[in-house]
C-alpha cells in the first residue's frame, strides 16, 4: 500500500474547514490543518495524519511557510484545500474601503498567493487537486455583500484559467459554492436575511457541515474527470 493521500486544508480550525479535515481523516488521509492560530480541530483524532500550521493568509510570507511546513513533514502533497474566508457585510455606499479590500485581498489575493506556493510541491503528487470553496453569493449577489461576492465570484474566473494553466501537469482544478450553513461566519447574519434565505431554499433548509464537506471531498478527491467545473451546494436556493 502506498502513502496515504495527503492534503492541505486551509481555516481547519472550525466551521465547514474543520469538517473537511475530519472526513479526509476518517478516510485514510493524511491532513495538514491551517489558521491563524495554529489551532486545529482534529488534532487529537489522529495522531500522526495530522500537522497543525500557523497560517494567516494576510501575511505575505505565510503560504511559503505553510508550504514548506509540508514539505519538511511529509515530503508530499496530493490535495489543496482552500477554505479559508472571511466575511465583512455592508452596503457598498456605506462600507469602509479598507476593510472592503480586506475581504477581496483575505479570500481571493490570501488564496492565490497559497495555490502559487504550493503548485510546484503539488504538480508532484498523485491525481493532485485543488478546491477553492466559493460561494453561492458570488454566483447570484446578495444586498449588502459586494466585497465578499466580489471576491467569491473572481474565484471562479481563477479556477478556470488555473485549471487550463495546469492541466498539462495532471491538477485538477474545481470550486465548490455552498449555501447558507451555520458556522461562526453567518451567527451575525440577521434574522431577517436567514429567514429570506431558508424560505427561497428549495429543500427548505440550511446545509450541514458535514454535508459541504462531502461535496468539497468529492471533488478533491473523487472527481477525477472534473476540471474548471463549479459545483453548487445550495439546496437549490440559487435556483
Ligand atoms: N458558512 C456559510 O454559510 C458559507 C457559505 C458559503 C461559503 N462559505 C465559505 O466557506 C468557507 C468556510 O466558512 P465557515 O463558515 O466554516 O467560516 P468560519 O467558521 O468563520 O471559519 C473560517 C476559517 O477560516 C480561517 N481564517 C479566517 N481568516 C483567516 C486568515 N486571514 N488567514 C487564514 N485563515 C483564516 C479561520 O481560522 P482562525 O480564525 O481560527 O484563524 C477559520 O478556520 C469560507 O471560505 C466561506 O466564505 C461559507
Amino acid at each position: 500500500m502506498g502513502e496515504p493521500r495527503t492534503t492541505l486544508v486551509t481555516g481547519a480550525s472550525r466551521g465547514i474547514g474543520a469538517g473537511i479535515a475530519r472526513l479526509l481523516l476518517d478516510r485514510g488521509g493524511r491532513v495538514a490543518c491551517t489558521s491563524r492560530s495554529g489551532h486545529s480541530a482534529v488534532s487529537e483524532q489522529a495522531g500522526g495524519r495530522t500537522l497543525p500550521i500557523a497560517l494567516d493568509l494576510t501575511d505575505p510570507a505565510g503560504p511559503e511557510h505553510a508550504v514548506e511546513r509540508v514539505r519538511e513533514h511529509w515530503g508530499r502533497l496530493d490535495s489543496l484545500v482552500l477554505n479559508a474566508g472571511v466575511w465583512h457585510g455592508g452596503r457598498l455606499s456605506t462600507m469602509d474601503p479598507d476593510l472592503w479590500w480586506e475581504v477581496v485581498r483575505t479570500n481571493l489575493g490570501g488564496t492565490a498567493a497559497l495555490v502559487r506556493a504550493a503548485t510546484g510541491l503539488l504538480t508532484r503528487g498523485t491525481e493532485p487537486s485543488i478546491v477553492l470553496v466559493g460561494s453561492v453569493v458570488g454566483e447570484v449577489g446578495f444586498a449588502g455583500d459586494t466585497a465578499y461576492a466580489a471576491g467569491k465570484a473572481a474565484l471562479v474566473g481563477f479556477a478556470r484559467s488555473l485549471a487550463k494553466e495546469l492541466a498539462p501537469d495532471g491538477v485538477r482544478v474545481n470550486v465548490l459554492a455552498p449555501g447558507f450553513v451555520e458556522t461562526d461566519m453567518t451567527s451575525a447574519v440577521p434574522d431577517r436575511s436567514r429567514q429570506r434565505i431558508a424560505s427561497a431554499t428549495l429543500l427548505g433548509r440550511f446545509g450541514t457541515v458535514d454535508e459541504i464537506a462531502r461535496a468539497a471531498v468529492f471533488l478533491a478527491d473523487d472527481a477525477t474527470f472534473c476540471t474548471g467545473s463549479v459545483l453548487t451546494a445550495d439546496g437549490g436556493w440559487s435556483l
